[in-house]
C-alpha cells in the first residue's frame, strides 16, 4: 500500500511515518513540498506518488493564530482540505482526515461520541468542521478521525511548554476547569494504522483513554519528570487568550471499540512519551 501524508513534518505526520507497518510505503510531505492551499501542488503530489491512501494531517493548528488570521485558517483547514479531498476522489485514493474536539462547544455534561452534534466556538473549530463536511461530500471512502490535546516528543505542544516553563519560572498557574483527553501522537498513529485495515468508513474518535484538565496534565508531567515546581490551579476566566477552548473537550468513542480499537490511558502514554524523550536526549542530544 502506498500512503501519502500531508503535514508530514508535524507531530502526527512524523509519528505515522515512524510507525508505519511493514509493507506500507510512506511519502510524508511538509508545506514546503506540498502547500495544500495550492490545488495544482496537491494534484501534482497525488499524480506523482499515486497513493492508495492519503492521511491528511496538514492544518493550521495554532488555535489563537486562527483567531488572529481567520483568512489563512480557512485557506489551510477548509480550502486545503477541499483540494486534498478532490485529488483523493479523482485519484481513487481513500482518505483519512484528522479533525479535532474543537468542533464541539463543550457545553455538554457528558463526553462527546461520534454522533454528538458539533457546534464550534472558535475559528479553528469552524474551519476544521468545514473540512469534515467537505470530506464527507467529496470522498465517500473516508475516515474522519477526531482527536484532542495531541503531543509528541518534539513539536509545539503542552508537555514541552510545561517542561520549559517549569525550568524557567518559580511557579506555574494552569487552567483547571477545561478538560480533554491528552493524546500521544505515537498511540494515535498506531490506532490509525489499525483503523485503515478495516474498510469501515465513517467518523471515529481516537484519543488516549481517560480525561484530564490542563492542570491535571501539567501536574502529571512534572511528577513523572521529577520537577518540583509548584503548580497552582486557576479558572479559565483568569487566563486571557484569543480562542476559547471547549470547557468539556472530552471525547469518547462508540465506533473505534466496535472494531476492537482502543488506546492506552493518557497517564501510561505520557510516561512512555517522557521515557522516549529522555532516551532521545541521552543518545542524540535532542528530541
Ligand atoms: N495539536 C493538537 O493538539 C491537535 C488536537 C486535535 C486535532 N489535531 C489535528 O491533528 C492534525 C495534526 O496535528 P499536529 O499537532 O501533528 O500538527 P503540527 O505539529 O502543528 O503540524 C502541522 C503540519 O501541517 C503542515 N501545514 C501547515 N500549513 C500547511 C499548508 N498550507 N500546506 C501544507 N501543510 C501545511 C505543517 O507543515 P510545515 O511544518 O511545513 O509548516 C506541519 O507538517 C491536524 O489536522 C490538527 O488539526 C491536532
Amino acid at each position: 500500500m502506498r500512503v501519502l501524508i500531508t503535514g508530514g513534518t508535524g507531530q502526527l505526520g512524523r509519528a505515522l511515518a515512524r510507525l508505519a507497518p511493514a509493507g506500507i510505503q510512506v511519502v510524508a510531505l511538509g508545506s514546503g513540498e506540498c502547500d495544500v492551499r495550492d490545488p495544482a501542488a496537491v494534484r501534482v503530489a497525488v499524480e506523482t506518488h499515486r497513493p492508495d491512501l492519503i492521511v491528511h494531517c496538514a492544518a493550521m493548528t495554532d488555535v489563537d493564530g486562527c483567531e488572529r488570521d481567520p483568512r489563512r485558517a480557512w485557506q489551510v483547514n477548509a480550502l486545503g482540505t477541499q483540494h486534498v479531498a478532490a485529488a483523493a476522489g479523482e485519484g481513487g485514493a481513500r482518505l483519512v482526515y484528522i479533525s479535532t474536539n474543537y468542533v464541539f462547544d463543550g457545553e455538554a455534561e457528558e463526553p462527546y461520541h461520534e454522533f454528538a452534534r458539533p457546534n464550534p466556538i472558535s475559528i479553528y473549530g469552524e474551519t476544521k468542521l468545514a473540512g469534515e463536511e467537505i470530506v464527507r461530500a467529496l470522498c465517500p471512502r473516508h475516515y474522519i478521525v477526531r482527536t484532542a490535546m495531541l503531543y509528541d516528543e518534539a513539536g509545539r505542544n503542552f508537555v514541552n511548554t510545561m517542561l520549559r516553563l517549569a525550568r524557567e519560572r518559580p511557579a506555574l498557574q494552569v487552567v483547571a476547569d477545561q478538560f480533554g483527553n491528552p493524546t500521544y501522537a505515537a498511540d494515535l498513529a498506531e490506532a490509525i494504522w489499525r483503523l485503515v485495515q478495516h474498510p469501515a468508513y465513517g467518523t471515529y474518535h481516537l484519543v488516549n483513554a481517560g480525561h484530564a484538565s490542563w492542570f491535571d496534565w501539567a501536574c502529571e508531567t512534572l511528577r513523572l519528570t521529577g520537577l518540583s515546581t509548584p503548580v497552582e490551579p486557576i479558572p479559565a476566566s483568569a487566563y486571557t487568550r484569543l480562542a476559547r477552548p471547549p470547557r468539556n473537550g472530552i471525547l469518547t468513542s462508540l465506533a473505534a471499540p466496535a472494531l476492537g480499537i482502543t488506546l492506552p490511558s493518557w497517564q501510561d502514554a505520557l510516561r512512555r512519551n517522557l521515557e522516549r524523550r529522555a532516551k532521545l536526549l541521552e543518545t542524540s542530544g535532542s528530541v
